[in-house]
């Protein structure tokens, strides 16, 4: 009997998740019904959004329910099935993450193109990198000669908002990151034009010694003390995506909103959050343009890969501490 190994959540968090909030289960696979796969994972994605879920919230996206499996992003091969549309062999992509085998019916799946490294769909080709696509061209409407600034300019969603702005025509590409070789890499490798260490001192002042001439948009995916800095910091018409909030996640409390919301009115500035499953309208935009950036070598990326399943829930935190860099994957 063919058997999978799965991480369940079992208690909820309070604050930062613990080992014990935590257990790895075997359970036998039952046979395959019609129209089926079963496929062996190769690489689980493992992203900010999942804290949210291990809290009791309605959010955008059900809780965890305790002692079910988690599920997230995975990329794996199809080893058994019974469908024609997803045959045996074919590389898939799909959201039973947490496991080391999924199965479940092929309309789950998504049959890949085989020719690039799997992880790829998980970060460059995949929802990461939709998220910088479509926040900053749609939600942001980021025009040709604007001064972009991102935070978290090293992660998975950051280095490819920067990357995309310089790509769509920024005249300046500001990124903050939490260390010293962050700040080098965005800027050797993602040629973003000025960064600057959130830990060093100030943000505000750090962002306005880097952008002189104010920013025109903002990329938010930290919240919190750097969206206080962006909104005191953008000029007449600026606007923000708010794509996430990861300064609070693991906060028992909430941390006090920004102190300067009068800046939204004196400078008619344009707030709008976004979460991407909502947008899957603009998906094809996204993959005409990175498929040419992909396959051009224009687009630079990074994965920090961390190794067993046995070590999912360290990755999970490493990459919500920031010890990792790009995108954050588990390979089986
Ligand atoms: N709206 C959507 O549809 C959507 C979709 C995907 C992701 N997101 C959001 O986008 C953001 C980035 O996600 P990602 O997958 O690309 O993760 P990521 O950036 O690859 O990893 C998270 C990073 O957050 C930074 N961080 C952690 N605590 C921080 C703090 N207190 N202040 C500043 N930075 C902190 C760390 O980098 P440092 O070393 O630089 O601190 C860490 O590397 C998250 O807020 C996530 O929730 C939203």
């Amino acid at each position: 009997m063919p058997t999978s190994t799965q991480v369940q959540l079992v208690r909820r968090p309070q604050g930062w998740p613990v080992h014990e909030d935590f257990r790895t289960v075997t359970v036998e696979l039952p046979d395959l019904g019609p129209d089926q796969v079963r496929v062996a994972n190769e690489f689980l994605s493992v992203d900010p959004y999942m804290r949210g879920r291990m809290n009791d919230v309605e959010s955008y996206t059900p809780p965890f329910a305790l002692g079910e499996t988690m599920t997230g992003g995975a990329v794996g091969r199809v080893v058994a099935s019974t469908s024609d549309a997803v045959p045996v062999g074919a590389a898939v992509t799909h959201d039973l993450g947490w496991r080391d085998v999924a199965q479940g019916d092929a309309t789950r799946f998504r049959v890949v193109d085989d020719g690039v490294p799997l992880s790829a769909y998980l970060g460059v080709l995949g929802m990461t990198a939709f998220t910088a696509h479509l926040g900053l061209l749609e939600i942001a409407q980021m025009k040709p000669g604007e001064v972009v600034f991102v935070s978290g300019a090293a992660g998975a969603v950051g280095s490819m908002v920067g990357q995309i702005a310089r790509l769509k025509g920024a005249s300046r590409v500001i990124g903050s990151a939490g260390s010293p070789a962050k700040v080098a890499l965005v800027q050797e490798k993602y040629g973003f034009d000025a960064a600057f260490n959130y830990k060093d001192g100030h943000v505000y002042q750090q962002l306005r010694r880097a952008a002189p001439d104010g920013i025109d948009v903002y990329f938010d995916n930290v919240g919190g003390v750097h969206l206080e800095a962006a909104l005191g910091t953008l000029n007449r018409d600026g606007r923000v995506a708010m794509c996430g909030s990861i300064s609070g996640y693991n906060e028992e409390h909430a941390p006090p909103g920004p102190r300067n919301l009068a800046r939204i009115t004196q400078q008619g500035l344009t707030l709008r959050g976004f979460t991407v499953g909502f947008h899957t309208q603009h998906y094809p935009a996204f993959l005409a343009d990175m498929r040419e950036w992909f396959t051009t070598g224009q687009i630079a990326y990074d994965e920090t890969v961390i190794d067993g399943l046995d070590h999912a829930v360290d990755a999970f935190l490493a990459m919500m501490r920031g010890e990792t860099t790009g995108k954050t994957v588990v390979s089986l």
